[in-house]
């Protein structure tokens, strides 16, 4: 037998987005194989805006396995896929691709699982039963609303600056549960849990939700996260919120289940987001 039959193949995984060069996803996603003691390889992939399909189709081509799928390839990444898991299908948007046995792609989207698993098993925020208030509609709320809805809150409420975005989101998940659209300055009461899904916080601005909707009960959560607390988070926190979370967690957690999905094993997410922690700070 020649001595090439007997090569061990190493599996490649990597994130393919525009910009990459900050992804912290080859640091967890090597933290999570070694902790499994698995032979792979997980990189950043900077793909040119008009070049996500033929990079795809080159990395599975060689030895890919899977691909975590980033800003802005999410849509396109959703149109690509062979097969799509029901949440991808919900959310019309994939950050997870696998190559399957066959050889089709499946997408898939973690994104919600991360979120709902960084609130409930990280941070102990219960949602069922909640009311809920998500501002923002654009991908990375389509993203989450699905598995939000499935912990059976009381309501979700929706608050979009363009409100017509905020609408349209709400009618087409009305079907999966309590869920409403309603204008910034028409939200009424206090929340149990407030979560941030707009790119406010990216440029230090707040989006302008009335200071009476947050409680010393309510959990604010910032799906962005910096070094500091976010903008968001630091208003809350003059508001005394209850619990202050930015959205490293999801990070870590959206990588655990795409990690999940690819190996079959689902990695210690806890003690790779205390290192990632560590290391912000
Ligand atoms: P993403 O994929 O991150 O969701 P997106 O689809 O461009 O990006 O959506 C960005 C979201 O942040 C939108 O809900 C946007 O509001 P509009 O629909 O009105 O554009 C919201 N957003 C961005 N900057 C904001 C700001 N300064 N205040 C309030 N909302 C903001």
């Amino acid at each position: 037998m020649p001595l090439e039959a007997n090569k061990k193949v190493t599996d490649l995984y990597a994130v393919m987005g525009n910009p990459i060069h900050h992804s912290k996803s080859p640091a967890i996603h090597t933290q999570f194989a070694e902790q499994a003691k698995m032979d792979l390889v997980y990189s950043a992939m900077l793909v040119p805006i008009d070049g996500f399909d033929s990079a795809v189709k080159d990395f599975f081509k060689g030895n890919g396995k899977g691909l975590n799928i980033t800003v802005p390839f999410k849509e396109e990444a959703y149109k690509l896929a062979d097969s799509l898991s029901a949440r991808a299908k919900t959310a019309q948007a994939v950050n997870t691709l696998k190559l399957l046995e066959d050889g089709t792609i499946l997408g898939d989207n973690t994104d919600g699982a991360g979120l709902v698993r960084d609130l409930t098993v990280n941070n102990q925020v219960e949602l069922s039963g909640k009311r809920i208030l998500v501002i923002g509609a654009g991908g990375a709320v389509r993203g989450v609303l699905q598995p939000i809805l499935n912990e059976n809150p009381e309501a979700v409420i929706v608050a979009n600056r363009t409100y017509s975005k905020a609408e349209v989101l709400a009618s087409e998940f009305s079907k999966l549960g309590n869920i409403s659209a309603c204008e910034f300055d028409a939200l009424e009461g206090e929340f149990d849990v407030i979560i941030n899904g707009t790119s406010a916080s990216l440029n230090g601005e707040l989006p302008p939700i009335p200071e009476s909707c947050v409680g010393s009960a309510t959990s604010v959560y910032d799906m962005m996260y910096s070094k500091e607390l976010t903008a968001f988070l630091i208003w809350a926190q003059s508001l005394d919120a209850f619990k202050l979370i930015d959205g490293l967690g999801m990070l870590v957690e959206q990588a655990a289940v795409s990690f999940d999905l690819w190996r079959g094993v689902h990695p210690d997410s806890v003690s790779v987001l205390d290192n990632l922690k560590s290391q912000l700070k």
